[in-house]
């Protein structure tokens, strides 16, 4: 009881210098930028590491993500990223999908080999969102070969996702067919829990990838979700990572990104075409 009520109390000095020495790792690390306004933020995400490597304060802490990291910095990063995901955010991308680009691709004969990339995946709710928004919208689709790759440089989020299980409360605002098509129910000690159907799992490799390192991939892709990810980074850093981006699908190809974010002024490699869906055009 003692032990728990310390714990809560504790608190570290936080100086600007620490502030500035975890940002500058952060952004050489994952690309993300912290504005000032996430001091308190980062604060409170990282009392719970101090806390854990039973570190005397932020000086420590800093010296040790500096000069001996070891695994400490994916516990870092893992800390840092935020990871706030749904199924089906931003619904009208997958009304976009199902209504225009699958009928399209199915006509140009396009759907063989089919290539989708969910860069920045989060828990999966967005790969997951795409499998069944395939499923839905082509016809005999086991005749094809459609596959998504989900990344993200969180490896627990990435663990999350390939487990393919879901609190109910996730699901909840589905349609009810929907629900009984792609989720089995918990039942006994999983009730409460969903999860989802093997058929989504299989269309689906999920892997850690940090954007801002190397891309293993050799193919390009037919469609890149890369949302909400980029608002997190400063232009110069989505001017690269939008350019590769370009490099690594095929032309005329979609991508969509995040409903706040946009590539005015970060890349003319793409060319908007609805809201916040852009067509590769060079
Ligand atoms: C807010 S979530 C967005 C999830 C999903 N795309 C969506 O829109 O619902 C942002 C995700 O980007 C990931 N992320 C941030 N920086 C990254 C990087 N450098 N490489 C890969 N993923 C990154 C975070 O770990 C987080 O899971």
């Amino acid at each position: 009881m003692v032990a728990a009520t310390q714990q809560k109390t504790d608190t570290y000095q936080f100086t600007d210098r620490n502030f500035n020495t975890l940002r500058e790792i952060v952004s050489e690390q994952t690309g993300i930028s912290l504005s000032d306004h996430k001091r308190d933020l980062v604060y409170g995400r990282l009392t719970r590491r101090l806390r854990a490597l039973g570190l005397s304060g932020f000086d420590a802490y800093c010296d040790l993500l500096q000069n001996n990291p070891g695994e400490e910095m994916e516990h870092f990063t893992n800390a840092i990223t935020t990871n706030l995901t749904s199924f089906f955010r931003e619904r009208h991308h997958f009304d976009y999908l199902s209504q225009e680009l699958i009928p399209d691709l199915l006509q140009q004969n396009r759907l063989q080999n089919l290539r989708v990339w969910s860069a920045g995946c989060s828990t999966g709710e967005e790969p997951y969102s795409i499998a069944i928004t395939l499923r839905e919208s082509i016809p005999n689709i086991d005749n094809y070969d459609v596959r998504i790759l989900a990344t993200d440089l969180d490896t627990n989020v990435v663990k999350q996702a390939s487990s393919g299980i879901y609190a109910a409360s996730r699901v909840e605002g589905l349609p009810k067919e929907q629900l009984r098509r792609w989720f089995l129910k918990g039942k006994g000690d999983n009730a409460g829990s969903v999860r989802v159907n093997k058929e989504l799992c299989d269309m689906i490799t999920f892997r850690q990838l940090n954007l801002m390192n190397a891309w293993p991939m050799q193919g390009k892709f037919d469609i890149i979700f890369c949302r909400n990810v980029v608002i997190y980074f400063d232009k110069p850093t989505q001017a690269v990572l939008f350019d590769r981006f370009a490099n690594q699908i095929q032309d005329n190809s979609h991508l969509f990104i995040g409903h706040s974010e946009n590539l005015n002024k970060v890349t003319d490699r793409f060319s908007l075409i609805g809201k916040t869906i852009y067509r590769k055009i060079r």
